[in-house]
């Protein structure tokens, strides 16, 4: 595949970068900019006409032009056969939007396949010598853990910075866990299983001081609120498109400061991860001077459709607009909450907080299947029934989500 691949990308006719782009066009219609959300958008989202969907935490809803994004991937496969040149060039424009959205320049973005496959390139390029220890939180999501504790087998000591009784980590476990032998603190913007938004500012601060690095795996953060890595100093910082972000799975990207770029190695990698992929050159090993060297094989093209797709609606709906949307939505929603006097797992205070809100159930599962019963789409972990509201979700919905609790109060602990 390729080789074929390649061969391909040389051979293309010209056609196929101009008839792309026309497809593209038909196949992204346009929100319209005026209006308080959701209103302006909501019918973008089919799934709205069937159910009240407040699951972004686990996947943004389909919209409109997501689903034709996947159209013209078909299209252009069919009508075109294999047209690579305009497929690398999606795969450009993809970094670029990731890029732009997170205030980075694309040669410092990677188009992975998911977070894991671009922490794992990075944690095969480190050296775990005088500076060996990997500092992480409870509050990481398990592919984070797993893979520094894969590379135990590479002389890493991983330590965990503990979560207080309350679910908060206060700031001296940080202090007390980062130290000069610190090579790099691993933090999760907002927590997947109570919501909780770290002060990402205060804690690169920190590890800045004590020479560490940070990475930043801003899976839960990405689209539901401004990401600015200059602001927020990170080395590192990790996102898929999947939720939201209002793409699918299969695409995901790693930003590198530029200066780190070339002072990491990796070791996991692939033929896209090299200096020129085009020399199809099997004898070494030439890593991109960009941050392109945290690639690995073929891109995910269908899903790079679907993610540019993604990425461009949320820009045109507007993440910072969305942040304030939702911060409003959810404080009805805890205020509702508190009188039926239920458990809040997620911080109170809004600026510690992300979309997500977690309240404990006695029996989560049972509480998930009856609110799916009543057309209401959540989640659960650890407990927790996960409440995600994004910019397509109405004041309505949280009143109606708030009735239907009321009616299952039993299972609220
Ligand atoms: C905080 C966080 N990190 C990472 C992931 C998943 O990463 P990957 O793309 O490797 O599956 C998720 C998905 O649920 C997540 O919520």
């Amino acid at each position: 595949m390729a080789t074929e691949a390649g061969s391909e990308r040389t051979s293309l006719p010209s056609y196929a970068l101009n008839g792309a782009a026309h497809d593209e066009q038909r196949a992204a219609p346009r929100p319209s900019q005026v209006g308080p959300l959701p209103d302006r958008i909501r019918h973008r989202f089919p799934i709205f006409e069937r159910r009240l969907y407040i699951n972004s935490c686990s996947q943004g809803a389909l919209s409109d032009s997501v689903r034709a994004s996947y159209e013209a991937y078909l299209r252009d496969w069919d009508e075109k056969g294999a047209p690579w040149e305009y497929w690398v060039e999606r795969t450009e424009a993809a970094r670029a939007a990731f890029a732009g959205l997170v205030n980075a320049s694309p040669d410092e973005v990677a188009v992975t396949t998911s977070l894991s496959a671009g922490v794992s390139a990075l944690a095969s390029g480190l050296r775990f010598g005088r500076r060996s220890k990997v500092v992480l939180t409870d509050w990481e999501f398990p592919t984070v853990g797993q893979i520094w504790h894969a590379q135990e087998a590479r002389g890493a000591r991983v330590v965990h910075v503990p979560a207080a009784d309350d679910g908060s980590i206060p700031f001296e476990h940080f202090e007390r866990a980062i130290d000069d032998d610190t090579l790099l603190v691993s933090i999760t913007h907002v927590c997947y299983r109570n919501g909780a938004l770290v002060d990402v500012e205060k804690i690169v601060k920190l590890a800045h001081d004590r020479g560490a690095l940070v990475l930043l795996d801003a899976y839960q953060s990405a689209g539901s609120m401004p990401l600015d890595v200059r602001a927020l100093d990170v080395d590192f910082l990790g996102a898929g498109v999947l939720k939201y972000l209002l793409g699918s799975a299969g695409l995901a990207f790693l930003y590198a400061k530029r200066e780190l770029v070339e002072r990491v190695w990796p070791t996991a990698t692939g033929w896209f991860a090299d200096e020129n992929i085009f020399a199809m050159d099997h004898t070494d090993y030439s890593p991109a001077p960009t941050a392109s060297r945290f690639q690995s094989g073929t891109p995910p093209v269908p899903s790079i459709y679907a993610g540019i797709a993604g990425i461009q609606l949320m820009q045109e709906i507007g993440v910072a607009e969305t942040r304030e949307h939702v911060q409003e939505l959810n404080s009805r929603l805890i205020e509702g909450l508190d009188e039926l006097r239920a458990t809040i797992v997620t911080p109170r205070r809004p600026k510690r907080r992300g979309a997500l809100i977690c309240v404990k159930s006695t029996e989560v599962e049972t509480l998930v299947a009856a609110l799916e019963r009543e057309g209401i789409v959540t989640s659960s972990r650890d407990g927790n029934l996960r409440i995600s509201a994004h910019a397509y979700n109405s004041t309505q919905d949280i009143d109606d989500l708030l009735a239907a609790l009321a009616r299952q109060r039993k299972l609220l602990a």
